[in-house]
């Protein structure tokens, strides 16, 4: 297997709008990010992935993007972005900026062309369709809800929008389009960055034949199989990495919705003719539903082990994997996977963790997740910002297709809003985050989850995810050593191997809040294992170290609640 750095490294993802504040306004900011690179210096990222700073009216918190080359006021400047750049790179930080490039605003000076006349030089820039019997063109649903296209009276004719009617599709089949995005990437490239986190990046090619898709419950016609991994879309890549990406030594990863073990082999393929990885959906989706995401059920652990092992195998030596539980589309993790309750909150975050970090791929963390954050603490639907949310309540509580106070629930449990509360810096007003007021509401628990606390707790999740991000550093077994699920029908526990060379590592999550018991796998053998890392304190957890024989060979391990631990033979 070919050895590069981004296969090595864990990324950082930050969340520009809630991570740090610096001038009162209740939005973070650029130089709110600089204030704090110590901070990721010391949890021991390389790379920090940067979601959209670009001039944007916000529809969708800046993935609606009005100028790729300048910087949104309420970050800063492209000064501040200069200098948060030149300090991440003093203390050897890598920056992905996010790439936006299926859509833009409808601000955008191209769409502003564009919609002004059907001759216009930019009108082919976007996606234009007659009227289809006085009706849209097809019955595609946008992904936040609604018809997927948007009547323009001016000229008579819908444009496709897969997402907002502010973020309309670029068209890709036009040379011209690609050209504009190459140009703009390779700016960004001489500006010294180190790579793209490529925003559903798996959509930008569409089936010229717009079909009508097939209908679902609400009447509307899923885009899926006409988008999603479409026909020129591995053209189309191919073509961005001999242009722009081959140039330089990037990072880049593709966020695929939709796609399947077979299309991230060519997305990530080991020839690097596309890109270096891709976040796939297979696992988060694993508790969505008819109503989209909007519902309370929970994630299966033998599913989710079926579905993270198929990738680990699937990909090995082939493409490459990244590795997440969060990001600022997903709920926080804990309450989806771990436990809230305080006596098991900081150790299931741990083991988390620890199941996540010791797989083959990068690892990415996501703003406060290594704080052992919980999401938000909404109370109406007021408390909400995010515009899928929001759209979400109308299609179905508005319509009486959830009653609303289930769907008040889902939001609570599952809108995007719980990842985009403000990052809990301290136990002052608002966590530190801001003097002023903060455009989201901070969770109140702020008083006890904080980094100012985890940093100074030797047994904090802060302190937990350093350990982690150095046992990669000192263990190439971490990054490349093959994985090997184990026990897959038991539905408490996550148990696997690595293997390299002559090297084993075994992993063991107990994703349950009762204590586990089970034999020694085969070949395992006590007085050759040494424990590298786990969540309860070694002395009088009733953990020995190593598992202590019961009889002969035969060793058993008890696994308290949320206990992870992993060892190495
Ligand atoms: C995926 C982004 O992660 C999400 O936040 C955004 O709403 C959509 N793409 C549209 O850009």
């Amino acid at each position: 297997m070919r050895k590069t750095w981004w296969k090595e490294c864990v990324v950082y993802q930050i969340y520009p709008r809630s991570f740090c504040d610096s001038n009162g306004d209740g939005i973070g900011d650029l130089n709110g990010i600089t204030e704090k690179l110590d901070y990721l210096k010391e949890l021991g990222v390389d790379v920090v992935w940067l979601s959209p700073v670009y001039r944007s009216p916000m529809d969708d918190n800046g993935y609606d993007i009005s100028d790729y080359r300048s910087i949104q006021p309420e970050f800063g400047t492209m000064e501040d972005f200069d200098r948060m750049l030149a300090e991440m790179h003093r203390r050897g930080i890598r920056l992905v900026m996010d790439l936006v490039v299926n859509h833009t605003s409808d601000e955008h000076p191209w769409f502003v062309e564009s919609r002004s006349s059907k001759e216009n030089p930019y009108r082919d820039y976007y996606i234009w369709r007659e009227p289809k019997e006085n009706q849209e063109p097809n019955n595609w649903e946008s992904v936040f809800g609604g018809p997927a296209w948007e009547f323009d009276a001016g000229t008579g004719m819908y444009y496709l929008h897969l997402f907002s009617r502010k973020q309309p599709d670029l068209n890709w089949e036009n040379a011209r389009v690609r050209r504009e995005v190459y140009d703009m990437m390779d700016w960004w490239c001489q500006k010294g960055i180190d790579g793209f986190r490529m925003d559903v990046i798996s959509m930008i090619s569409k089936d010229q034949a717009f079909p009508d898709g097939a209908v679902k419950e609400n009447g509307y016609g899923d885009f899926s199989p006409f988008v999603r991994n479409g026909p020129r879309v591995h053209e189309f890549l191919r073509e961005m990495n001999r242009e722009v990406l081959a140039k330089y030594d990037l990072l880049t990863v593709g966020e695929c919705s939709g796609v399947t073990v077979e299309e991230a082999k060519k997305y990530a393929n080991e020839d690097g003719t596309e890109l270096d990885m891709v976040f796939q959906f297979e696992h988060m989706d694993l508790d969505g539903g008819e109503t989209f995401k909007w519902n309370d059920r929970k994630i299966d652990l033998v599913e989710l082990k079926e579905v993270l092992s198929r990738w680990q195998r699937e990909l090995d030596s082939k493409a490459w994997n990244s590795l997440y539980w969060c990001n600022h589309d997903q709920p926080r993790i804990l309450p989806r996977l771990g436990s809230l309750d305080p006596a098991y909150r900081e150790i299931s975050a741990k083991m988390l963790a620890t199941c996540l970090h010791m797989m083959q791929g990068t690892p990415y963390i996501y703003q406060g997740e290594e704080l052992g954050m919980t999401g938000g603490d909404f109370a109406s639907l007021a408390d909400f910002r995010d515009i899928e949310s929001i759209n979400a309540w109308h299609q179905y509580a508005d319509t009486g297709k959830i009653s609303p106070e289930d769907m008040m629930r889902y939001l609570q449990y599952k809108s995007r809003d719980n990842a985009r509360t403000p990052m809990q810096w301290d136990d002052t007003p608002n966590g530190g985050f801001t003097e002023g007021t903060p455009w989201i509401r901070v969770n109140p628990n702020y008083k006890e989850i904080n980094a100012r606390d985890q940093l100074a707790r030797k047994d904090s999740v802060f302190h937990y995810y350093q350990q982690l991000i150095r046992l990669r550093k000192t263990h190439e077994i971490v990054v490349y050593g093959e994985y090997e699920l184990l026990f897959p029908e038991d539905p408490d526990l996550f148990v696997y191997t690595r293997t390299l060379g002559e090297e084993k590592l075994l992993v063991l999550c107990n994703f349950k809040e009762k204590e586990k018991c089970i034999a020694l796998p085969e070949g395992w053998r006590p007085e050759q294992m040494t424990r590298l890392i786990g969540n309860y304190p070694e002395p009088g957890s009733g953990n020995e170290n190593p598992p202590r024989p019961e009889n002969g060979d035969a060793a058993e391990l008890h696994l308290k609640p949320y206990e992870a631990r992993v060892y190495r033979m």
